[in-house]
């Protein structure tokens, strides 16, 4: 086997794995009602962005060779179903509008949810202590219309309602909008890992997400997730998190021929930007290895906290 390991350039010959900045989406918070970042102190590196400076943000975003973003609302106006949401003058459709007028070409990709709309923090109307599928699906159609109009690229539904996909790619094509594609986030568990995200995005929770996300514990039940938002229209499919999940990547890159997008969430973030300020690992190798393996397992897109580093270290600036 060392035949093809004695130099740089047979290494690089029969290397099966690239990685390059097109392939990395940066996720970012931004919140009204503030006028400096705020710093999120489970994601060291991380802040909340004010609105009025998300132009400015998305500029450099670009000069670091992303080419695309996922946008997370902190609202300060919330209530009951998260109604600023589909707010023509809300705060998803404000943000959306502002990046695409700060650098026309980046693809800007929103998340498609309400729980950081919502006063309770769950991902759709409460009936009693449940949420309701049916009605919840009606408000994340709406959002994902506003949205649209507002000019995002891509609508990635977050929220685990049954029958989401279906109804938001119904609604996007009736109000005209049949070119915008939808990027489902169709396996996605209830994981410890979002902890560091909900203090990000200030939707704590009272309570669980268990009777609408996946249980970490399964794998069959991604396939048949996966292939009901595939069947309902999805454009692209994902698995939240990446790293505890690989084996789900794999299964859907043998299942389906759409691309799969994998998101290295917050603790995933976490725990390797803190051990790397404990002087534990070298932060890059250890970005470099999970990126790498989570690429290996089928992923073709990775929505990361590293994108801007990595994109920047890629292109040797
Ligand atoms: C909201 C949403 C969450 C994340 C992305 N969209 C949190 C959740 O479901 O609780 C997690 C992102 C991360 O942890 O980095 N539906
Ligand atoms: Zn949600």
């Amino acid at each position: 086997m060392r035949r093809l390991r004695q130099s740089p350039q047979l290494r690089q010959m029969v290397r099966e794995t690239s990685l390059a900045p097109h392939q990395l989406i940066y996720p970012l918070f931004v919140e009204e009602g503030i006028d400096q970042p705020v710093p999120i102190a489970t994601m060291p590196g991380m802040s909340r962005i004010p609105e009025q400076l998300l132009a400015e943000e998305i500029r450099s975003i670009a000069e670091d060779g992303v080419s695309a973003v996922m946008l997370f609302g902190v609202s300060h106006n919330k209530d009951s179903e998260g109604s600023d949401s589909w707010n023509p003058e809300g705060l998803m459709a404000r943000m959306t509008r502002t990046a695409k007028a700060s650098v026309p070409s980046m693809v800007v990709i929103t998340d498609n949810c309400v729980c950081e709309y919502t006063d309770h923090g769950h991902c759709g109307v409460l009936d009693g202590g449940d949420v309701d599928n049916d009605s919840s699906i009606v408000n994340l159609a709406r959002q994902a219309v506003t949205a649209a109009r507002a000019g995002a690229d891509i609508i990635a539904p977050s929220a685990m309602m049954d029958g989401q996909v279906g109804a938001i790619r119904t609604a996007l094509d009736e109000a005209g909008f049949s070119r915008v594609p939808i990027m489902a986030y169709s396996s996605k568990f209830a994981s410890a890992f979002y902890g560091p995200f909900r203090a990000a995005a200030g939707c704590s929770l009272d309570g669980d997400r268990l009777a609408y996300q996946m249980d970490p514990m399964n794998r069959r039940e991604a396939r048949r997730e996966s292939r009901l938002d595939e069947a309902e229209g999805a454009d692209f499919l994902m698995v939240k998190p990446a790293m505890p999940y690989l084996d789900t990547l794999a299964d859907l890159r043998a299942q389906s021929d759409l691309p799969l997008v994998a998101y290295q969430v917050g603790g995933e973030y976490a725990m390797i930007r803190f051990a790397a300020l404990a002087g534990a690992i070298d932060e890059h190798a250890v970005i470099m290895e999970t990126l790498g393996s989570i690429r290996r397992a089928g992923a073709d897109l990775i929505i990361t906290y590293f994108a801007r580093q990595v994109a920047r270290q890629l292109r040797g600036a």
